[in-house]
């Protein structure tokens, strides 16, 4: 055998291990991250509850997340929006929260355990849109009343940000409160009760 032929074979032997070893890695690296992702993926589909981080999240801001397929608002509201809801009780259709729309520690004027966090379900109780956030006052779509809330733009109905529904509109409830509870002072876990219910 020539030298030449040595080395041909050594390094075809070379790139077949490398081959092998590549193919052997690819693997280790993938079946872990399929096998972890496979059981939460499954697990949120069923209604596994989801936390929210809402350390980043300031006065009059909004975050969203996904629980059961559903969009979940939770809104910091200000001061100020803690100070408007009661006022506008005699224009909203439901709101002391007679009907079941909420869990028990959320049939209150804030409709939440915590009066600066609105925790909701961000589907319309008419035809199942998502309506919009408007937090700012008076604009002018909105009417020199408005003092922040949500608009639904396939049919117009209107809800405060305790998403309770505005008399006049075809909404018939309020919108939704999900089962939610604080894991700390920044962390929301929405789909529980937690022991505290
Ligand atoms: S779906 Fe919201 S008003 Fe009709």
């Amino acid at each position: 055998m020539s030298a030449d032929a040595v080395d041909t074979s050594k390094r075809r032997f070379l790139t077949a291990a490398t081959a092998v070893v590549g193919g052997v890695g690819t693997a280790f690296v993938l079946v872990p991250f399929i096998s972890a992702w496979s059981p939460s993926a499954k697990a949120r589909a069923a209604g596994a509850p989801v936390e929210a981080d809402i350390s980043k999240l300031e006065p009059g801001q909004m975050m969203t997340v996904e629980w059961r397929g559903k969009p979940i608002w939770i809104v910091h509201r200000t001061e100020q929006n803690l100070k408007d809801l009661p006022t506008l009780n005699d224009q909203l259709l439901d709101p002391a929260s007679e009907m079941p729309q909420q869990p028990e520690y959320c049939k209150n004027e804030y409709r939440s355990r915590k009066p600066e966090y609105l925790v909701a379900v961000g589907i319309c109780t008419h035809l199942g849109c998502s309506p919009t956030y408007r937090p700012e006052m008076a604009p002018d779509d909105l009417g020199a009343d408005w003092k922040g809330g949500f608009f639904c733009p396939c049919h117009g109905s209107r809800f405060d940000l305790a998403t309770r529904v505005y008399l006049g509109f075809p909404a018939p409830k309020n919108l939704e409160i999900p089962p939610y509870y604080y894991l700390s002072d920044t962390r929301i876990l929405v789909g529980e009760d937690g022991e505290a219910a």
